[in-house]
């Protein structure tokens, strides 16, 4: 392929032109007039000195891109010797299809025609022409020379050789592309710009906001490039206006609002004559921008205002029309949207869109009916990034570890800290302090996750205390003070968890294994498990904080038993000393760990780490000094969403749904 003719030398042609020179082509530019040409080749010249002002070409290549391009009034020599010919004349479907009906005669048997409309169907206009696989649609966005965009689109007739050429083609051009695998009105982009634009200008007919309340959301909440409504003035409200007439002559079900219609009857178009949604100002560079505070769109709501958006985005999906990674990239590409829309209903959490689109249906009709995948979606747990799961996949990232490992399950709201070192009865190593630090650092800070477990793998050992092999050595007084401390240091973590922690003692808890298990909020032992602080037998006592706790759980007579006689419980004495909260038989252990794990993710997260504290503190203060602790933690709860959540739930009588709110 060397050979490329542009046809239609305007604002969307010229960019080709210089876009196919770029990448090497001997270039042909037509069009209906000289002087449309001309002015086309100006253009051209203007922008390629702009790019090597800006030192992206040299004023070598800027001249020899320049020459590669050639221009042509008469067609039938300007398609002579073209393998591709790249239409982007007027956007009427009777005028392409009367060129493609001239071309038809007189193009190179094999080449490609490729239309870079809009709104029109591919199909039809390929229909003009005997070798309709090889017709496509290849829709750039304005200016062709800088947005980073091109949506591919098959016709029904395309052949995939045609669709290899024109992918490869946009790549040489330094295109990303997106590919729009039916032909169908709005292709991918427009399919969700004109919801959303739609249901902007809702909002405002509605008096849910005002145009600055929805560009400043859209703007400084969202990080889009511009607003709405500026966007819509920039582009051309007469050029919205009428591709949305378009795709509904199309048949695509268009929500449009009588604004559209009264501001193109008024001639307010936008930016280009002064005035459409915004009234502008000539400045010394042109219009000038308007004025868009930034706290003017606090309460605008995001999820309401685009919930259409991402329900057509699900629609394009289900349809196939295009990948879910297409769908978002053509918003980020094509509308320089910092998310694409997918990832933006992750993030606002399908649930919620689906609660606005059940909303606005109830209200203002069957538009707003949500698309079966969403539905789909809802019913599998796919509720979004917070479930972990929603468009896509959110795998939560690992914790690097080496002697533990940190499984987290966000959809039931808990994880697992597995002490890895069975071969070892999941000693304790000075690397295990670290990575027990890291791990508690990156729960305490994982919103989804509201209840810990800590547990040891194999069925063996939960955990039997620091691995002596690995604490040998010239240890003296001092370094075995610090090793000390920093037990008590990373076991406080533990208490100081916003979430509550359950130790599942699967096998045997000695020593510092038990101590971790003490400084747990809850003890679940299998029946096999056995637990002691066996130090004494040693010459030892307990030094990860077991004379202190183990008296506060069960007692100081019991616990000074425990210590002085270095007693080894099995789990049915544990339970009755009050050692462990509950005994579970060995082979359903993990079933009743988890289901006493669920019934504390039920519970409010704010009001379950409250009650930890105060509990924990309580033990440790004077009373009247706890009493004050738990009225300023009484107090903070009618602070919380999540109590009238609770007193709502327990009027209607329903679940609670705490959000930790
Ligand atoms: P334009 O009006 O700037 O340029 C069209 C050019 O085609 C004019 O110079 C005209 O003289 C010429 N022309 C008309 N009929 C012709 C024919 N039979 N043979 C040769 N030349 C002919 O229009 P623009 O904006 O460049 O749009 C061109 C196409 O690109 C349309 O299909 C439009 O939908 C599409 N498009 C436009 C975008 C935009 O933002 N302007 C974005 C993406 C696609």
């Amino acid at each position: 392929m060397k050979t490329i003719t542009v046809i239609g030398a305007g604002t969307m042609g010229h960019g080709i032109a210089q876009l196919a020179a770029k990448a090497g082509y001997q270039v042909y530019l037509n069009d209906v007039k000289k002087e449309f040409i001309d002015k086309g080749l100006e253009r051209i010249k203007w922008s390629l000195g702009k790019f090597a002002k800006k030192k992206d070409i040299t004023e070598e290549q800027a001249k020899e891109i320049f020459g590669r391009i050639t221009p042509e009034l008469d067609l039938a020599k300007a398609v002579r010797a073209a393998d591709i010919i790249i239409e982007a004349i007027i956007e009427d479907m009777s005028v392409k299809q009367e060129l493609g009906r001239r071309l038809d005669k007189i193009m190179k048997k094999g080449a490609i025609f490729a239309t870079n409309t809009s709104t029109l169907p591919i199909t039809e206009i390929a229909s003009a022409f005997s070798h309709p696989e090889n017709v496509i649609g290849m829709h750039f966005f304005n200016p062709p020379q800088l947005m980073p965009l091109v949506e591919i689109i098959r016709g029904e007739k395309t052949s995939e050789s045609t669709l290899t050429v024109i992918v490869e083609l946009s790549r040489e051009m330094g295109k990303d592309i997106v590919t729009c695998k039916k032909d169908v009105p709005g292709f991918i982009v427009n399919r969700m710009l004109g919801p959303l634009l739609n249901e902007a200008a809702w909002m405002v007919e509605r008096g849910e906001a005002s145009i600055t309340a929805v560009d400043s959301a859209a703007k400084y909440r969202l990080s889009l490039p511009m607003g709405l409504f500026e966007l819509a003035d920039y582009s051309g409200v007469d050029v919205i206006h009428n591709a949305q007439k378009y795709f509904v002559r199309r048949g695509l079900v268009s929500n449009q609002p009588p604004i559209w219609e009264e501001k193109v009857k008024a001639q307010e178009f936008g930016m280009k004559v002064g005035k459409g949604f915004y009234t502008y100002k000539q400045g010394a560079l042109g219009w000038e921008r308007p004025d868009i505070p930034r706290d003017a769109g606090n309460n605008v709501d995001l999820v309401r205002l685009f919930a259409p958006a991402i329900n057509s985005g699900a629609e394009v999906v289900r349809l196939e029309i295009a990948t879910r990674e297409d769908v978002d990239k053509s918003v980020k590409m094509g509308l320089g949207f910092p998310k694409g829309i997918l990832e933006m209903a992750d993030e606002f959490g399908i649930d919620k869109v689906m609660d606005a689109l059940k909303d606005l249906r109830s209200k203002h009709g069957e538009f707003y009916k949500p698309d079966p995948l969403l539905e789909q979606m809802m019913s599998e747990g796919r509720t979004g990034k917070e479930a972990g799961k929603g468009f896509y996949d959110y795998e939560q990232k690992a914790t690097e570890l080496e002697t533990l490992i940190l499984k987290k399950e966000p959809e039931n709201k808990i994880a697992w800290l597995v002490l890895n070192r069975p071969h070892r009865l999941n000693t304790f190593t000075l690397e295990s302090i670290a990575d027990f630090r890291r791990a508690f650092l990156d729960v305490a800070a994982d919103k989804n996750i509201r209840v810990l477990i800590i547990t040891g793998a194999g069925d063996k050992a939960f955990c039997t205390g620091a691995d002596l092999t690995a604490f040998s050595g010239d240890i003296n007084p001092s370094a075995a003070r610090d090793l000390s401390a920093q037990g008590h240091d990373l076991f406080a973590m533990i208490e100081k968890l916003p979430q509550p922690v359950i130790a599942a003692i699967n096998g045997y808890a000695y020593g510092g294994g038990c101590e971790l298990a003490l400084a747990c909020d809850f003890r679940i032992a299998a029946e096999r498990a056995k637990i002691g602080l066996t130090e004494m037998r040693l010459s030892l006592i307990p030094g990860w904080g077991g004379t202190q706790r183990l008296p506060r759980i069960i007692g100081l007579a019991r616990a000074k038993e425990a210590i002085m006689l270095a007693r080894r419980y099995t789990a049915e004495e544990a339970l009755t000393i009050g050692l462990v909260n509950k005994v579970v038989s060995n082979d359903n252990f993990e079933n009743e760990v988890r289901a006493f794990a669920h019934e504390l993710a039920k519970q409010s997260p704010i009001a379950i780490k409250l009650a930890k504290q105060c509990l924990n503190h309580g033990t440790q203060v004077p009373l009247d000094v706890g009493l004050e602790l738990e009225a300023q933690a009484f107090g903070v709860l009618f602070s919380t969403e999540d109590l009238f959540e609770g007193i709502a739930a327990f009027m209607e009588k329903r679940e609670p749904d705490f959000k930790g709110k």
